[in-house]
């Protein structure tokens, strides 16, 4: 899937080579939007940016191109990696002091993305204790700097200041891709996806509405990262992920049995089943027959298989499911409690594009240690990248990627 790109230019001489960047990020198959500032728009026009990214191009945060979003949210959103090449003095200040007085600031106070600093400016400029005082602030805030280059400088003077090569940006920005391609390699990830049936006779059975599309969807994301991906399935109309072993069951308690013969090889499991909580005490081998009037059946107990991992769990990261119909943070917060998890995924399955059978999903990770955070309409995809990167982070002292 191609990554998006944000590319944020602010107003210096090398907006010139803004535009190379684009044309090479563009070729090397990203999808690159641009906003710029007032300022670069005095040294090229946003058609050259549109025609080189094949994308619309913003500068005005009031200029809403589509009624129902909101630009600079909508864009911080889309982004996987936000770029801001050139960036100026003026921009970097503003940003390290939390300014959002255009559409590149607004947006960057609005984005959850990695963001990347390319500074470009004059040597003195770029030595000015306020200068390097703000760019000390936004690294502790985990931004992430391309540094300026030696050389000849557009104002005369040779020292620290240029821009870095466009070639050498996008080579930064490949590796960081190919880096969270590989980021679950010699990772096992076991998870499992859609419903369980608990059957009363051989021809009936309790269900529930899940598709089983969200797990899905991670287990395919968890391939693509690298991962050796076992997905215990219940019954869904899915194709199976390629390079996943996927094996199918049907009641909670076969559900169970896979996942405990494979948890403790596991290093991440992600339980987005819906499983049954109750089945018939009785599994009649003959169809059961009408009679008059009405009838009731007993029910017992399967077991809390998340919660049976969160007991006899190790090294795992163990991530559960909750969708619920209210009370979202209450109840997420209390099966993250109960169940020992490390972070729970959570949707109001009320809420539009949240639901068991669309494509998307809106939900909110409920980390063990009084985190939260709150994820858009996101496709299932999306999210199950997100919550990779979140996985990934949960071991690293920084909450942001370097460019290393
Ligand atoms: N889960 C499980 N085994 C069960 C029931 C649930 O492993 N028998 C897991 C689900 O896969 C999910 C999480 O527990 O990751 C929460 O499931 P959910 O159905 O939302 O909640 P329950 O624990 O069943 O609680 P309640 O029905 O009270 O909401």
């Amino acid at each position: 899937m191609k990554k998006n790109i944000l590319l944020c230019v602010t107003g210096g001489i090398a907006v010139y080579k803004a535009v190379a960047l684009t044309s090479k990020l563009s070729q090397s198959d990203f999808n690159v939007k641009i906003i710029l500032t007032k300022s670069a728009m005095e040294f090229v026009t946003p058609l050259t940016f549109q025609v080189m990214s094949r994308n619309d191009v913003y500068y005005d945060t009031f200029d809403e191109k589509d009624s129902k979003k909101i630009a600079h949210i909508d864009l911080a959103d889309w982004a996987d990696l936000i770029v801001i090449a050139p960036a100026t003095a003026n921009a970097i200040g503003k940003l390290a002091n939390g300014i959002a007085d255009d559409m590149v600031s607004t947006t960057l106070l609005a984005a959850t993305a990695p963001v990347w600093i390319a500074p470009a400016m004059n040597v003195h400029m770029y030595d000015h204790p306020a200068v390097k005082n703000n760019i000390a602030t936004l690294y502790s805030y985990g931004y992430r700097f391309i540094e300026p280059s030696e050389g000849f400088l557009a104002c005369g003077y040779v020292g620290k200041g240029r821009l870095e090569e466009p070639e050498k940006i996008v080579e930064l920005i490949r590796k960081k891709f190919q880096h969270d391609k590989g980021s679950l390699s010699g990772k096992h990830v076991l998870i499992t996806a859609g419903p369980t049936r608990e059957h009363v006779d051989p021809v009936r059975f309790f269900t529930n509405h899940s598709t089983g599309k969200m797990g899905y969807a991670i287990a395919q994301t968890a391939v693509e990262l690298g991962a050796k991906v076992t997905l215990i399935s219940g019954p869904v109309a899915l194709k199976e992920p390629e390079g996943a072993e996927v094996i199918s069951i049907e009641t909670a308690e076969e559900m169970k049995q896979a996942v405990m013969e494979h948890f403790s090889s596991a290093d991440i499991v992600i339980k987005s089943a819906a499983v049954a909580d109750y089945r018939p005490a009785m599994r009649y081998d003959e169809k059961m027959k009408k009679s008059e009037g009405p009838m009731s059946l007993d029910f017992e107990r399967t077991e809390d298989i998340l919660k049976l991992l969160g007991q006899q769990k190790k090294h795992q990261i163990l991530v559960g499911f909750a969708a619920e119909t209210d009370h979202v943070e209450y109840n997420a917060k209390k099966k993250l409690q109960s169940k020992n998890a490390d972070i729970i995924v959570a949707n109001n399955i009320k809420q539009e594009g949240a639901g068991f059978s669309g494509d998307t999903n809106i939900v909110t990770l409920y980390f063990k240690n009084g985190e939260k955070k709150e994820l858009p309409l996101l496709s299932k995809h999306q999210v199950a990248e997100k919550l990779f990167v979140e996985i990934g982070l949960m071991n690293t002292p920084s909450k942001r990627i370097d460019t290393e």
